[in-house]
């Protein structure tokens, strides 16, 4: 299990002390996991390996596959539900998807997919369905995908695997299954892009992308989130969200400032850039895109949350 699958929502964790291993920043001895994949969890239950194992194992002794296709396909996580690709603004797309915290427990994610001229660019990647990835390739071939922050990194490999994109990322990304790719800055995949920073995160690394489409089009992962509805969430992800702070429309949670360290002052230090950058168009890595006067609304919640 690569360490890909552990970093999908980090504050949904708990904490399991180990030897080794990466600790958090300032937690050391501490490494986070998923409910559903702790250790025990995966030492608990051999008897679900055994279908991957078997088809593995047939994959390896067909002498046409490729070895490299039957780890793909033993090792990454499976497409979970999704919905369709929606049409943001001009060559800018999302897919509303979810992700499975554990048992019971599935919250919503999105991807955005931008043409960026000489391919399909992908922001926190969502592995889709065999129908979902044909409606994706009649927009075009992926070609970059974009790492814009350490949290949502779990179906990453799969799409460098998938479609052998350039990667891009911050200098200070923890890449993980991830091969390292090109730093992303002035240089990008998309001309007249910029890459908005935050400063010394303390949690993880993250940051955001404007695009020069659609009067503005601004993409976040986590730092500014749609929490207008709870799409795809189950029961027991509603309650819990609800109870985090990831509610009452667009926010900079309060989960997000607590595990990053940042509040009043400091965090509008650190979001300064992103209150100031004019856009018409949001999406993030959760939640429904915005559109037509986005970045009021970001502002606002940035204030908000600077002044809790
Ligand atoms: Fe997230």
């Amino acid at each position: 299990m690569g360490a890909s699958h552990l970093c999908q929502e980090r504050w949904l964790s708990w904490p399991v002390r180990l030897g080794s291993g990466n600790p958090e920043p300032g937690t050391p001895g501490l490494r986070h996991f998923p409910l559903s994949r702790s250790p025990a969890a995966r030492r608990s239950c051999p008897a679900a390996l055994a279908p991957v194992a078997a088809l593995a194992l047939s994959l390896r002794l067909d002498p046409d596959i490729p070895a490299r296709l039957s780890i793909a396909m033993a090792n990454f996580p499976k497409a979970l539900a999704h919905g369709s690709i929606i049409p943001i603004t001009d060559g800018v797309h999302c897919v509303r998807g979810s992700f499975n915290m554990g048992p019971a427990v599935t919250i919503g994610r999105t991807m955005t997919v931008v043409d960026g001229g000489d391919g399909l660019v992908v922001f926190n990647a969502v592995r889709l369905s065999e129908e979902g990835e044909a409606e994706l390739e009649k927009l075009g071939t992926v070609k970059h995908l974009v790492k814009l922050s350490d949290s949502h990194c779990v179906d990453e490999p799969y799409y460098a695997d998938r479609y052998q994109p350039t990667v891009w990322s911050m200098p200070t990304a923890k890449m993980g299954d991830l091969s390292v790719g090109n730093p992303i800055g002035a240089e990008g995949p998309i001309q007249g892009a910029k890459v908005i920073g935050f400063g010394d995160l303390k949690g993880w690394a993250e940051s955001a992308y404007w695009l020069p489409v659609g009067g503005g089009t601004l993409i976040t992962c986590d730092v500014v989130q749609n929490c207008t509805d709870q799409e795809r969430f189950s029961f027991i992800g509603r309650i819990m969200c609800n109870m985090m702070g990831f509610k009452g429309g667009v926010v900079t949670p309060p989960m997000w400032r607590k595990v990053q360290k940042l509040k009043g002052a400091e965090l509008g230090d650190s979001l300064s850039t992103l209150a100031e950058l004019k856009f018409e168009n949001f999406v993030s890595g959760h939640g429904g895109p915005v559109i037509g006067g986005a970045d009021k609304i970001v502002k606002g919640a940035i204030a908000s949350a600077v002044a809790a």
